[in-house]
């Protein structure tokens, strides 16, 4: 059987940088595949280009058997494929609650003035998700007034009311601190286990991946340098001259 997310040969070039160069990976379903390598080496530019952000230059991206690489990042979400972002992308401006009822009406509707429509079970499924990344207490806190890593832990809330079937994480951890990371480890594999997302996770914090991930891809210089299981990546002379050597 082909797996869920097959990228296969691409490439994206921004000017003159190539930022990404004939990238070939799989994501299985109900996997958890982790995603390495030096800072600039292309990660999150391989997830913009998944999820529709913007054109690639080359290759093939294909979802459940089908290429998405020309749609557009709504359709693409409609699929149940999303994405979290290094720099979170959350209304400051609105409570926690309201952020997760308009993350519902980008969903269903596409307008954000839906707030007052949505029904007492999805403020529920709002309030369990908040609940389950540990923010329930601050529901009705202005999100720009969360630290950095409550906001990230908002934006896996979030992503999470919009039901994914593949989610794609970029650096979930930054941020977090040494105790609660082991929580938000144990959280995210709770939805792979207990509701079946499946993930593909960037990472920066190699305790972090090599605990989550069954497979990993290491990227540098915008080629896919290496890939294996966490033992073999973390015995992989190319990796551990190109990334894990310089830690
Ligand atoms: N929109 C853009 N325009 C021009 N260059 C870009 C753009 N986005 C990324 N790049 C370049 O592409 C390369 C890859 O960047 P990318 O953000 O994908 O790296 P990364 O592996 O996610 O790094 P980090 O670990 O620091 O987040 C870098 O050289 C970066 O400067
Ligand atoms: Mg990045």
């Amino acid at each position: 059987m082909s797996a869920l997310l097959e990228v296969e040969g691409v490439s994206k070039v921004f000017g003159g940088v190539i930022a990404n160069a004939d990238i070939t990976l799989a994501v299985p379903e109900g996997a958890i595949v982790g995603l390495i390598g030096p800072n600039g080496s292309g990660k999150t530019t391989l997830f913009s280009s998944i999820v529709g952000q913007h054109a690639i230059d080359g290759g093939s991206i294909r979802y459940e058997g089908s290429e998405i690489s020309r749609l557009r990042v709504a359709e693409i979400a409609r699929l149940g494929l999303l994405r979290t972002f290094q720099q979170t992308r959350i209304y400051g401006g609105m409570d926690c609650l309201k952020n997760m009822l308009i993350s519902i009406s980008h969903r269903r509707e596409g307008l954000i003035d839906m707030l007052s429509r949505h029904s007492a079970e999805q403020v529920d499924e709002a309030d369990r998700h908040l609940e389950f990344v540990g923010l329930y207490e601050k529901r009705f806190l202005l999100a720009g007034d969360l630290s950095f890593g409550q906001q990230k832990l908002l934006e896996f809330a979030m992503a999470l009311m919009n039901g994914p079937k593949l989610l794609m994480l970029d650096e979930p951890t930054a941020g977090i601190n040494p105790t609660l990371i082991n929580g938000l480890i144990d959280r995210l594999k709770r939805v792979n286990e207990e509701i079946g997302i499946t993930l593909f996770v960037i990472e920066h914090n190699m305790r972090v991946i090599m605990d989550l991930a069954q497979h990993i891809y290491c990227l540098a210089h915008g080629e896919l340098l290496a890939d294996g299981t966490p033992d073999e990546i973390r015995g992989d002379n190319r990796v551990i001259d190109a990334y894990l050597g310089a830690h």
